[in-house]
Formats: C-alpha cells, sequence, structure tokens
C-alpha cells in the first residue's frame, strides 16, 4: 500500500507538527481542526516554522512553497476521505478520541490507517471502536515534531505486520528514526521521561536545590539541551500531569504519583511557556 495523502486531526502543536513535516516530505497533507480560528492558529504556526527552517537553511524557500502548497486545511472531517493514512492530535481525551477514530473508520477507504499521536492513552482502547483493529497504531512524534528526529510506533496486539510495515516506510521517508513499544501508558520515553521531571520537581519543592541549579546541573553535568524544569515548561505542565496521571492509574507505582507542586501549579494555571509561567517566568 503506497501513502500519498496523509490527514491529520487537529492543528495544534503537534499537530501542525506533524501536518508539517508531512508536507516537506512530498505527501499531500489535509488538516483538520474544529473551527476556523484554530484552523487559521494552526495553519499560522506552520508558515512560521517553515520559515524559521528556511531562515536555518534547513529548506529553501522554494521547497517551503511548494510544501505550503500541499496542505490544506478544514474543519470538515469528511474532507479527509481521500486519506490512506491519518494521524489524530486531538486533546488527550479519551471519549474525544474514540468518536474521532469512529467516525474516521466510517468515512475512510478500507485500507487506510488511522494513527493516535497520543503519550500516554491506550491505542487499543481506540482501535476497538473502529473495524479495522489490525490498521491502528500509535505514531508518537516529539516536540517540536520538525527538530525532533525520534518517533515511536505503539503497536497493539492486534496490529498487522503489513500496517507495522506501511507505517515503518513512512516514518523513513520523513526522515525520522523509529522505535516500536507496547501499548502501555507512557511506552518508552516518557516511561523513563516522567519519573524524573517529577524527581526534579519533588527536588526543588523539597528545597533541596533551586530551579538554576537543578537545570544547570543536568544541562552541564549531562549535557541534556534543557534542564528538566525547563524541560516541563516546554512541554507543558497540564500535559506531563496528565501522562503521570495515566501511568499511576495504570502502574500504581508511587514513582508516577505527581507531587503536589506539579499539580497545584496546573489548578493555578501555571502552565510553562504556553500560559507564560510555570517553573520560569515568560512574559
Ligand atoms: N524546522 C527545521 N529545523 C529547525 C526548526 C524548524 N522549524 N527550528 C529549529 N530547527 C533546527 C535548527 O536549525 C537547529 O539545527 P542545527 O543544530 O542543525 O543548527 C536545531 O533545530 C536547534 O534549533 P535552535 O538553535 O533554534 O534551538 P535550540 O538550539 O535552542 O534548541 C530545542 C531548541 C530543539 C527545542 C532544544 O532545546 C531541545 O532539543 N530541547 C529538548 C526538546 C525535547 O526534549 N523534546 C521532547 C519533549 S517530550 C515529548 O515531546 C513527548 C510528549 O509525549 C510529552
Amino acid at each position: 500500500m503506497e501513502i500519498k495523502t496523509v490527514g491529520v486531526v487537529g492543528c495544534g502543536l503537534m499537530g501542525s507538527g506533524i501536518a508539517e513535516v508531512c508536507a516537506r516530505a512530498g505527501y499531500q497533507v489535509i488538516v483538520r481542526e474544529v473551527n476556523d480560528q484554530l484552523l487559521q492558529k494552526g495553519l499560522g504556526r506552520i508558515q512560521k516554522s517553515m520559515s524559521k527552517g528556511v531562515s536555518r537553511g534547513k529548506l529553501t524557500q522554494e521547497e517551503m512553497d511548494a510544501a505550503w502548497a500541499r496542505i490544506k486545511g478544514t474543519t470538515d472531517m469528511a474532507d479527509l476521505a481521500p486519506c490512506d493514512l491519518v494521524i489524530e492530535a486531538v486533546i488527550e481525551n479519551m471519549e474525544v478520541k474514540k468518536q474521532v477514530f469512529a467516525e474516521l473508520d466510517r468515512l475512510l477507504a478500507p485500507h487506510a490507517i488511522i494513527a493516535s499521536n497520543t503519550s500516554s492513552l491506550c491505542i487499543t482502547e481506540m482501535a476497538a471502536v473502529t473495524q479495522r483493529p489490525d490498521k491502528v497504531l500509535g505514531i508518537h512524534f516529539f516536540n517540536p515534531v520538525p527538530v525532533m528526529p525520534l518517533i515511536e510506533f505503539v503497536r497493539t496486539i492486534l496490529t498487522s505486520d503489513e500496517t507495522m510495515q506501511v507505517a515503518q516506510q513512512f516514518a523513513q521517508s520523513l526522515g525520522k528514526t523509529t522505535v516500536t513499544a507496547p501499548d502501555q501508558p507512557g511506552f518508552i520515553v516518557n516511561r523513563l521521561l516522567v519519573p524524573y521531571l517529577l524527581d526534579a520537581v519533588r527536588i526543588y519543592e523539597a528545597g533541596l536545590a533551586s530551579r538554576e541549579d537543578i537545570d544547570t546541573a543536568i544541562k552541564l553535568g549531562l549535557n541534556h539541551p534543557m534542564g528538566p524544569l525547563t524541560l516541563l515548561d516546554f512541554v507543558g505542565l497540564d500535559t506531563c500531569l496528565f501522562i503521570a496521571d495515566a501511568m499511576y492509574e495504570e502502574f500504581k507505582d508511587p514513582r508516577y504519583a505527581a507531587p503536589p507542586l506539579l499539580r497545584r501549579m496546573v489548578l493555578a494555571g501555571h502552565l510553562g511557556r504556553k500560559s507564560g509561567k510555570g517553573f520560569y517566568d515568560y512574559q
């Protein structure tokens, strides 16, 4: 099966990044948002990111124009009907995701693959609302999508070998390296990352070190591009809390239990970069 047209449901931070890398790799892309305002915001984010890529010499202006011309935005799910692969990147809410999967299953051709970019929710539960569970998998990208070279595949006990092969070719065509993880919350990266981020909050909360020292220690001591509290702000405290809660719910392991400070910062609206304030101030 050859993928020509890729659908992306959701044009937020991840959806817009996924639409961008697919268009840059030569696919026709149809990206759907719930309303015109969110769609225009998402499309604007794609243009800004591609322009940054041009200014950094990652692609030429001509390549950007050609990629841009391959992207079509819509607010109508039915417009995704011609897609060979659809990647869902809507909010991390299982009921919303199941609705999207059921709707896509009704309108897509029988050969089409449906993937979720979820970072923690159960792919098998999404597959179960479709008539094509063998053609469902997780394709988990990392933020910022155009820069991060990894894709995690999440294979359920129902995903077929053929689906995995097609997904592998697709990921290669995007220039990404893949790893395969089982359908358990956190997959590989977040299973390791989340306890580390939670421990950084615990160290800060206990007053053992300043936020700057925690971040400097990891940046300079381990050569990470960002320290853990900066990374929490970058990913979004609400997103990290959501993943931690999903992991704790599944495994009941105290390593995944969110520290009180993290939950209170989310309740207070201190979500990190996106809200202008998290562990650091971005205003
Ligand atoms: N298109 C193409 N390339 C781009 C680009 C774009 N829009 N924007 C930046 N780049 C390139 C730059 O040209 C540069 O490439 P080079 O190294 O070849 O010169 C590289 O990306 C770095 O860009 P910048 O110099 O602008 O930025 P920084 O050096 O400050 O790095 C960063 C920014 C890439 C975000 C870096 O700080 C980083 O890697 N941070 C960690 C990010 C991370 O861990 N992400 C994963 C989060 S977890 C996740 O997503 C999973 C989820 O489930 C929670």
